[in-house]
């Protein structure tokens, strides 16, 4: 009996559960083609910034105002942009064109923390085809003054905001870093978002000693930075109503099987494609098959969320209790 891949994620019917998540791998119309002949599901595109589209707004404005300055901080982000996107026309562009040459669902991703006017181009994603957009809030919270209840206000504005403009599914990527993730889940869902992904991971920055000088510094994720994603979507499975999409520490199919077995709809995928390049999904697609037969689930609808919170004998393993034993069961063996 052949095993039937396929899952539903924002209301789409996927082929199989392995998406390529937002990153330099999606962004030209060859690797979409390629990864979809290495079977991803859907793609999401890399995304469009905020401080983009407030740059072509500036643009725009100091054409008008002949002499005056970007701001420093403008100068500063727009020229290292322009080797990933290159601003919303040409991204608009991309977005069409994958939509003519692909037949899975095309994701375009929109980057950014403030309200404001920058989410009307919400609209334009879906006049260009898309099926459904991702809404990263990539938001820190330097601010003193700023409150918890504050930061939660801007996230649910925005989702309202984006989900409001448009007619196909909004999904919100946002960080774990939440007093009460599972309230901010529901509130998110509430707000409008279709799906929840589950994490974006921050940039941390390092210091350069030689030079002195703070710089970005982004190294790709290895297979242990799966179990964030995995416990949070083991908890929010069931409780809260938005499709779950796990990005992070996804490498091999033992990871993408865990974290389907947690409840994920969707496994992402971006440091094992930039490392292995398109045809690593094949592999991990025939692993999971292989697996699952073995198991003998007859489809992934069956065997997702099968070892959520909700469903597992020991629910306390995703808890706090868990914490307890993990520390008293260590054994030295990896000293
Ligand atoms: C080089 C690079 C560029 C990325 N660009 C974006 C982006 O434009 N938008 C976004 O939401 N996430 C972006 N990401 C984050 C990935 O989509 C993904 O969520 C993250 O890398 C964790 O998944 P992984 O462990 O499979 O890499 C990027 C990641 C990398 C490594």
């Amino acid at each position: 009996m052949s095993t039937d891949l396929r899952s539903r994620y924002l209301g789409l019917e996927l082929r199989n559960p392995i998406v390529a998540a937002a990153s330099p791998v999606t962004s030209s119309l060859d690797s979409l083609k390629q990864l979809q002949d290495a079977g991803v599901a859907a793609v999401v595109l890399p995304s469009l910034f905020e401080e983009q589209l407030e740059h072509e707004e500036m643009a725009t404005h100091n054409l008008m105002l002949a002499g005056s300055e970007l701001s420093p901080e403008a100068r500063g982000f727009f020229p290292e942009m322009q080797n990933y996107n290159t601003g919303p026309d040409n991204y608009l562009k991309l977005i069409g064109a994958a939509k003519r040459a692909l037949s899975v669902p095309v994701i375009p991703s929109l980057n950014g923390h403030t309200p404001g006017g920058w989410t009307r181009i919400a609209k334009r994603f879906e006049e260009a085809g898309a099926d459904a957009i991702e809404l990263n809030i990539y938001f820190l919270a330097t601010d003193p003054q700023s409150t918890g209840a504050e930061v939660e206000k801007r996230y649910v504005d925005l989702v309202a905001s984006v989900s409001s403009m448009v007619s196909i599914p909004v999904a919100v990527k946002v960080s774990p870093y939440f007093s009460a993730m599972a309230n901010m889940a529901a509130r998110l869902a509430g707000a409008g978002a279709a799906g929840l992904v589950l994490f974006n991971r921050f940039v941390q920055p390092d210091i350069l000693l030689d030079e002195l000088e703070v710089a970005p510094h982004l190294v790709l994720s290895t297979s242990d930075e799966l179990r964030l994603a995995l416990r949070w979507i083991a908890i929010l499975r069931g409780r809260v109503k938005a499709s779950l999409a796990a990005t992070g520490g996804a490498h091999t199919a033992e990871d993408a099987l865990k974290l389907l077995l947690a409840g994920a709809d969707c496994v992402m995928l971006a440091s094992s494609l930039l490392r292995r390049g398109p045809a690593h999904v094949g592999a991990l697609v025939s692993g999971i098959e292989k697996w699952m037969t073995e198991r003998e689930y007859t489809s992934v609808e069956q065997m997702k969320g099968s070892l959520s919170q909700q469903a597992c004998p020991d629910p306390a393993a995703f808890e706090r209790s868990n914490y307890m034993k993990a520390l008293t069961s260590y054994t030295g063996d990896s000293v």
